[in-house]
């Protein structure tokens, strides 16, 4: 089934950037302050997210897809998200819950369609299957230079783990990546805000709370 056209009550931000840039942190930070404003929270990642989509990550991490080429591994992507939209999003949209989803659309744009040439028009093409009318409501981009992104997420990895199939890649491919987040950034403005996530934890937490606060909360609290 494909996504239902329209999500008349929850809210979908999305959390994107290169690699170690500090999703994950800043989704639970923020997940904990929504939760503590009395907002139902599901936190979720891409690939993943639903059990099905979560057997795609496996395959897709472990580079046995990278022999299709970037376009053959975004409709796995593609895949993946059509079910967690189906089963996951959807549903938590739908009960007025905000879902806080660790990458999303853009990474698709930035890492097959940007770095990997894959034909932008099938990526808009595969977007549209994967999520109908759904659009994330906000997407932070997590901006850091790609040298000090890669060295936190090999430090957050240890020495015992492999780096997976994009961690590999060439410091030019993640440092393309960067700018690749950038351009969809300034093309989507209204959509996306940048945080620069070389500043301390709690200073991109708060800019990250300011965002939400001011386009999510605080309207509703004028209205009461
Ligand atoms: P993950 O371990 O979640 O990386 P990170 O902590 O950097 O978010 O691995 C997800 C990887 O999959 C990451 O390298 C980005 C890549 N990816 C794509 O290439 N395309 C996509 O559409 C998505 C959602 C992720």
């Amino acid at each position: 089934m494909s996504a239902p056209a329209s999500f008349p009550k929850g809210r979908l931000i999305t959390f994107e950037g290169g690699e170690g840039a500090g999703k994950s942190t800043q989704i639970r930070i923020l997940a904990n302050r929504l939760a503590q404003a009395g907002v139902e929270i599901a936190a979720t990642r891409e690939p993943g997210g639903s059990p099905h989509a979560e057997r795609l990550r496996e395959f897709l991490l472990s580079g046995r897809a990278a022999p299709l080429g970037a376009l053959g591994e975004a409709m796995l992507f593609a895949a993946a998200r059509i079910d967690h939209v189906d089963s996951l999003i959807a549903p938590a949209l739908a009960r007025g819950a905000f879902v806080l989803c660790d990458r999303f659309i853009d990474s698709t744009r930035a890492y097959q369609g940007a770095m990997g040439k894959a034909d932008p028009r099938m990526i808009a093409v595969l977007e549209k299957v994967a999520l109908g009318d759904l659009k994330p409501d906000l997407t932070i981009v997590l901006d850091l230079p790609a040298p000090a992104g890669l060295t936190r997420a090999a430090h957050r990895r240890g020495a015992a783990t492999q780096p997976d199939r994009f961690e590999r890649e060439e410091l030019s491919f993640h440092e393309g990546l960067r700018n690749a987040f950038l351009d969809i950034a300034s093309k989507e403005a209204d959509r996306c805000c940048v945080v620069d996530s070389t500043a301390p934890q709690e200073e991109v937490a708060q800019a990250i709370w300011r965002l939400v606060e001011a386009r999510f909360l605080a309207p509703a609290a004028q209205a009461r």
